[in-house]
Order: C-alpha cells, then structure tokens, then sequence
C-alpha cells in the first residue's frame, strides 16, 4: 500500500539523533559477501528497503542471509551461488544491484545483468564498470538489455578511470580481487563508502592498498575467509539532520557521526552562518539567534567536494537563506528534479542549465508535493518542516529507500509529521 508524510508546521528542531549506518556503504559491502563465498557478519546495518533489494538479490543468486532488524545485524552465508544471472525484476529495483557484477564475475567467471535502474538522476551509464572488466580480460556483450561479461582467469591490469565514478571503483576493485598479479586502479574515487568496503575485504584477506587516495593497487589472492565488519556511519543522512537543524533553526546533536566525512558540509553551514561544535559525544548544530542565514554559492563534486547528494537538500535551505544562492551540479545531469516541487512551495528558483539561481525567501509554504527520487525526497520533507502551512508529500517509498524511519526520528526531535495510506479509487 503506498504512503505519504503529512507534515504540520514545525518550530525548532532540538534533541539528539543517532545517525545510521551508510547507506553507500552496506549496498557494495554486500555485494562483496559473494566474494567470500563464506559467512560474513556485518554489523551497523540500516533497515531500509535498499538493503532488503540487494539481499533478495542475492538470495537470488543462491545466497543465504539473516537480517537482525533491531541489532543492526545482517548474516550472510555466500558458500554456494547458484546463478550467474540476475532477473530484470530484482535489479530494476536497486541502481546499486549493478555492484554484484564485478564479484560475479571474478568468483564464478561470468555474470549476466540487466542495465540497472534506481533513481531518476541523469542517464547514469556504466561504461566505466564495463571497461575496467574488459582491461582485466573480460568480455563484454550488451544485448536486449542485458550486459553479460565473461572471464574464466582475470589478470592484473593498470586502469585509468575517465571519471572517478564511485559504484565503476568498487565494482572494479571487487572484480579485481583474485585476478593474477597486480591491478592499478588511477584517477579512482576517494569517497569512505571506498575505503569501507576495502577494509571489509581486507579483513577476509584481499590485498587492496591505498583505498581514499586516487590510487588504489590490488594484487590477487587466492580466496577470501569469513569475517565480521561494522559499516560507517551515513554521512548523507547525518548532513539531512544537520539541514534540518539549520533550516527549523534549531539545535540538534548528531551522534555516530564521523566528523571528517561530513567537512563539506560542515564548511557550508558555517558559511551561511550555523553554529557546528564538534563534541566529545558527537556534532552539535544550531543556529545562531543573532546572526541570520545568509545564502552560499555549492558546486557538488567527487568527493571531498561538496556531495551531490546534498545537493537538494541544501537547496531547500537556500530556499529560505537571505540573498541569493547559486548551485551547480556537475556530477549529474538532471539532479534538479525537487525544484518544480520545491516551487509549489513557494520557492524563489531558476535553472539555468546546470545551475539553478535561488533567491531566499523567509518562510515556505504548505503544498501537495511528490518525492521523485531519493534526495528529492528528503528536500521536500526538510521544506515542509520550514512552511507555514500543512505540506503533503506523496511518493514516499523513495524516501524509505535511504533513510530508515525519518518521520519518527524528526518527531523525536519535535516534528510533527504523520504517516498515512494513500487510498486508491
Ligand atoms: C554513487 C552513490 C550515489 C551518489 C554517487 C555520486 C551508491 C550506491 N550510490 O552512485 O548515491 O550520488 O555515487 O557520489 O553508492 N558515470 C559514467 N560512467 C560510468 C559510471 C558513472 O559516466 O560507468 C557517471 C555518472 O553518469 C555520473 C558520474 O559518473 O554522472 C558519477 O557517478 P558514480 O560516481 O558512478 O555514481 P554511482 O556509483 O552510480
């Protein structure tokens, strides 16, 4: 049955939230469990609907897992996969699905997999993943809508990425991991979800080095053993909260965060005149009563750039800062989607290409709105908690997909947001 948030006009956001696991982090880390072709446990798992797509995935593919909902924790025993070919249904569901390629083929030597769907930002190709395979020897077909690559050895190889994609990283370092000799992976992305994942495979005995820099070097192993590992904490839900601080004006302390993920976030806060204290128990973000919020100019960026999954949430923000604002998305081409929304609320914005010039206005207002992607999704909530009217967003299962719970975690903090079902005629 599909769902909508009703959301009542807010005061200040105040209290404490804890922050989740990544995300970004558990989707590859999951799909590099195949690799183990072992039990592994991992822990600081988020209960949310991507997750529960990427473990039906690889059920599918002959995986047994068990989800600890309440503990975080997720037992997955990869020892006998029966398939090498994921089904359009399953993969459509989870851009992130496209991650179980690269294990596939260096643990059975062939996988086949439809071109992945997710969220509705830009053409999102994968030719990157695919030349990374072809360079350790693979062969790669393309037909009906399907990609199969084929390998019965992979061999080390120097790779140069064109653009440092993160999922053509972790696709091609998984890929990488019992290929003969050593793989240089150059110009690769520096982002934690990366380095996460290398420290997973690590602990099951990969050599993968220099996983953060824009070098990374893998030299092949045998096998890989069980073993257990906590994933990081979600630098994209804890900068959600933070917004939410920053645009109810509000003082919320964000625990199980690592403050060095979220420094591009951090630094544009300060910009626009929030309060961030870095606190023995976790980030306190408030604003500042006598200073008002002033607009800031945001180009997203790989990694440490500013992330473009903030990048509509911040627009929100902007939406109510004095002045104006200019944003510019280069990592994806049609990552504007929440504007026509945010619009109906009142919101001041023009796009001009890649760039959208938004003129702060001091309160939104309560509209009918529907989440169109993930991040948009989260834009829209953080809006409604600014206007001065009831706000309804519809299409909330994309909401679902990345935060766990966000309805109750903000009216743990004062929000007054209702879940209900959307009748259908
Ligand atoms: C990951 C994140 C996503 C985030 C994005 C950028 C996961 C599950 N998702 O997505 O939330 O927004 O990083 O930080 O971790 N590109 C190509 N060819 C390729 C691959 C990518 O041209 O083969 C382009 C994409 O179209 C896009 C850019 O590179 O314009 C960045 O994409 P990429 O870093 O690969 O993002 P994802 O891994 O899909």
């Amino acid at each position: 049955m599909a769902e909508k948030f009703i959301i009542e006009p807010t005061g200040r956001l105040m209290g404490r939230v804890e922050i989740a696991g990544a995300k970004n982090a558990v989707l590859p880390v999951l799909a590099a469990t195949l690799l183990t072709g072992a039990r592994s446990v991992i822990q600081n798992v988020p209960d949310l609907s991507d997750v529960e797509s990427m473990c039906c995935l690889l059920e599918f593919l002959g995986a047994k897992s068990s989800f600890n909902k309440s503990g975080g924790e997720l037992i997955i025993d990869t020892d006998n996969i029966t398939t090498y070919e994921a089904t359009y249904e399953l993969v459509g569901r989870l851009r992130a699905s496209f991650l179980v390629m690269g294990p596939l083929l260096a643990r059975v030597g062939r996988a086949k997999i439809p071109l992945p769907g997710g969220c509705a930002i830009g053409s999102r190709p994968v030719d990157l993943h695919l030349k990374g395979f072809a360079a350790l020897g693979a062969e790669v077909d393309h037909s009906h809508g399907y990609v199969t690559v084929t390998a019965p050895k992979l061999t080390g190889a120097k790779i140069y990425l064109d653009f440092p994609s993160v999922g053509a990283t972790e696709n091609i370092m998984m890929a990488a991991v019992f290929a003969k000799g050593k793989t240089i992976l150059e110009n690769c992305a520096v982002e934690p979800e990366i380095v996460d994942l290398a420290n997973f495979l690590n602990a099951a005995g990969a050599n993968i080095r220099g996983a953060g820099t824009d070098t990374i070097k893998i030299v092949g192993v045998n096998d890989l053993h069980p073993t257990t590992h906590s994933i990081i904490p979600d630098r994209i839900e804890a900068g959600t909260f933070m917004v939410a601080a920053a645009i109810t004006r509000g003082d919320i302390l964000l625990c199980n965060v690592m403050a060095d993920h979220v420094k591009p976030v951090t630094a544009k806060l300060k910009e626009v005149n929030i309060l961030i204290e870095e606190l023995e128990g976790g980030i306190r973000v408030r604003h500042d009563p006598s200073q008002g919020l002033i607009s800031a100019d945001i180009k997203t960026l790989p990694y440490p750039g500013f992330p473009t999954d903030m990048q509509a949430q911040f627009m929100s923000l902007m939406a109510t800062a004095q002045g104006t604002s200019i944003i510019t998305e280069t990592v994806f081409e049609n990552r504007f989607m929440q504007v026509g929304e945010l619009k109906r609320m009142g919101a001041d914005i023009k796009i001009d290409s890649r760039s959208a010039v938004i003129e702060g206005i001091p309160r939104l207002a309560g509209a009918q709105v529907t989440a169109s992607d993930l991040r948009a999704g989260a834009s829209l909530v953080l809006a409604a908690l600014n206007a001065d009217d009831v706000t309804e967003i519809n299409g909330i299962h994309h909401i679902d997909r990345g935060y766990f719970n966000l309805d109750t975690r903000l009216n743990n903090l004062g929000a007054k947001i209702k879940r209900v079902e959307v009748e259908v005629k």
